[in-house]
């Protein structure tokens, strides 16, 4: 199982893979097949068709986090933070110590820059394990006016390393990047000794995470350039939902080995 220093220590090796989970089902199958799972607060529109990740409570985030650690004891789990319980120092501790004490994640993720660094310093400092999130971040989409790819010109990109070197002088030891443009990824990437992990970033970060119902094909709203759909998830229950329906309206459900 990896920890926070073999975490680190990957930086330029072979790239680390993270998926989303968001229960203990699901978890229990990715267990010990990805090097971490995230638990996302992706999961407010994936699991509860919500229109953006704003609305999910902490109770939420540890509510799921609970399963994720049960179902994958032996994966390095991150917990989410979710918007507005890590507005100052004193919340964020009391808040990302409330993830510690209820649940065996470990670790806790927050989006943001430099602006947030003083955030990630107080939780570092406080024996809690931070994992950085800039870029595009789902959680500023109403103050940013939507989801923007970010890097597109060399200001954005100077900001944006500018931000990952915040985040990892404060002392997060694995940045996330979300939605930005590869070569600005690259520059991102090399400009910090933590490892980077890209979503929509390209192919230079030091690893990618995938939402497991965007990658798996259960999730239909929409698909985002950026995932490879590795299943139809969709499709393969639908089929075998029709089937049971079938089998039992034809009364070939239960058959003599399912019967006592
Ligand atoms: O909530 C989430 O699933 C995330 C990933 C997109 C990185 O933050």
């Amino acid at each position: 199982m990896q920890t926070v220093t073999s975490i680190k220590n990957a930086k330029n090796r072979t790239p680390l893979t993270v998926i989303t989970a968001y229960d203990a089902l699901f978890a229990s199958i990715f267990n010990n097949r990805t090097d971490m799972i995230l638990v996302g607060d992706s999961l407010n529109m994936s699991f509860n068709k919500k229109p953006d990740t704003l609305s999910a409570t902490l109770e939420i985030m540890i509510y799921h986090t609970n399963a994720v650690c049960k179902g994958a004891p032996d994966t390095f789990v991150i917990c989410d933070m979710p918007f507005g319980t890590y507005t100052d120092e004193q919340k964020a501790l009391k808040n990302a110590s409330r993830v510690y004490q209820e649940t065996d994640a470990h670790a806790v993720k927050i989006e943001g820059g430099i602006e947030r660094a003083h955030i990630i310093k107080a939780l570092t400092s406080n024996s809690i394990a931070v994992v950085g999130h800039i870029g595009l971040m789902p959680q500023y989409v109403r103050s940013e006016g939507g989801y923007k790819i970010r890097g597109k010109d060399e200001k954005d990109i100077l900001k944006l390393i500018e931000d990952a070197k915040a985040v990892e002088k404060a002392g997060a030891f694995l940045l996330v990047l979300e939605g930005i443009k590869a070569d600005a990824t690259k520059r991102i990437t090399e400009a910090v000794s933590i490892p980077t992990i890209g979503i929509g970033c390209g192919n230079a970060t030091d690893g990618q995470v995938l939402v497991w119902s965007d990658m798996l094909g259960f999730f239909q709203e929409f698909q985002p350039k950026f995932v490879k759909k590795y299943l139809d998830g969709a499709s393969v229950v639908e089929k075998a939902v029709d089937e049971y329906v079938k089998d039992v309206q034809n009364r070939d459900f239960p058959a003599q080995e399912h019967t006592y």
